[in-house]
């Protein structure tokens, strides 16, 4: 049977697959999700590769900054996107405070998101100084992917939503990329990064590079799904494109919805027992 692009075929997604995508030059699409329908329909959609990002704290909670998620809060996402998505690689992020503390806590934190979650990989921040916690996951059997560049745990420490990469930090971000590649993680994020930058990790590492913010040059391109279809009401950094208006969606719908409540035409015959 004949496949489009748009539509590959129907199989689980696996690490190989993003690896051989890479060495084919081939680009692929990420997404964040947190529940079930958008994950059932981003899985459908032909994603390969779902995100149960910490941006949950902004996306589902509301929080301002991604530091106040916990794990208990993620564990539940990770698991209605797991039980929904039939054929996508599900990456779970390790919030912050369940790792940092040591890498026997890393390891501790990751086995409840592939146990509790039924995650397939899960994804922490952090360059060099993280190398021995991706390590030690990865001996645990649990597939890490890597985020350097801005890392929002780290919002404070960076002085705010910063460009990564520019003039003298250039090095820096291409050797957190190399730590992660070399303590073994199967894929790197690269977050409001310049692009050269980006360009030259992506040419140096083996390993995918997934960018947000980073320009044209990685091998894949990750969004925060509400942002990208444009549920979110607030303001979306520059690097976002939205492909679709889901708040005014719902608005008319909603709207729609109160205006026949009170004129009495819903519910209709169609709509009722008798
Ligand atoms: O939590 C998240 O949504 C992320 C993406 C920005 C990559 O880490």
């Amino acid at each position: 049977m004949e496949t489009t692009p748009e539509r590959p075929p129907r199989r689980r997604i696996r690490i190989p697959h993003l690896q051989a995508l890479k060495e084919s030059g081939e680009a692929w699409p990420m997404l964040t999700t947190y529940d079930v329908h958008s994950a059932g329909i981003f899985d459908d959609a032909g994603i390969p590769v779902l995100l149960v990002g910490d941006s949950a704290a902004n996306s589902v909670f509301g929080h301002e900054t991604t530091i106040p998620i916990t794990i208990e809060e993620m564990v539940p996402l990770v698991r209605a996107v797991t039980r929904s998505a039939k054929h996508a690689l599900v990456v779970a992020d390790l919030p912050f405070g369940s790792y940092q503390v040591s890498v026997e806590q890393a390891v501790g934190t990751a086995v409840r998101l592939m146990k509790e979650g039924r995650a397939h990989a899960v994804k922490l921040e952090g360059g060099r100084a993280f190398a021995p916690h991706i390590t030690a996951v990865v001996n645990a059997g649990i597939p890490v992917m890597g985020h350097v560049g801005f890392t929002p745990q780290s919002e404070h420490r960076l002085g705010g939503y910063r460009v990564q990469g520019r003039g003298d930090t250039s090095t820096s971000v291409v050797a957190d990329a190399h730590a992660v590649e070399d303590a073994g993680a199967f894929a790197v994020v690269l977050e409001m990064v310049a692009d050269q930058v980006a360009k030259t990790v992506t040419g140096e590492l083996r390993i995918p590079t997934v960018g947000i913010g980073a320009g044209p040059h990685t091998d894949g391109q990750v969004l925060v799904w509400t942002d990208m279809a444009g549920l979110g009401r607030g303001r979306v950094p520059s690097f976002v494109k939205r492909y679709a208006d889901l708040a005014g969606a719902l608005d008319a719908a909603a709207t729609s919805f109160a205006r026949d409540v009170r004129a009495r035409r819903f519910p209709g015959a169609e709509h009722t027992f008798t």
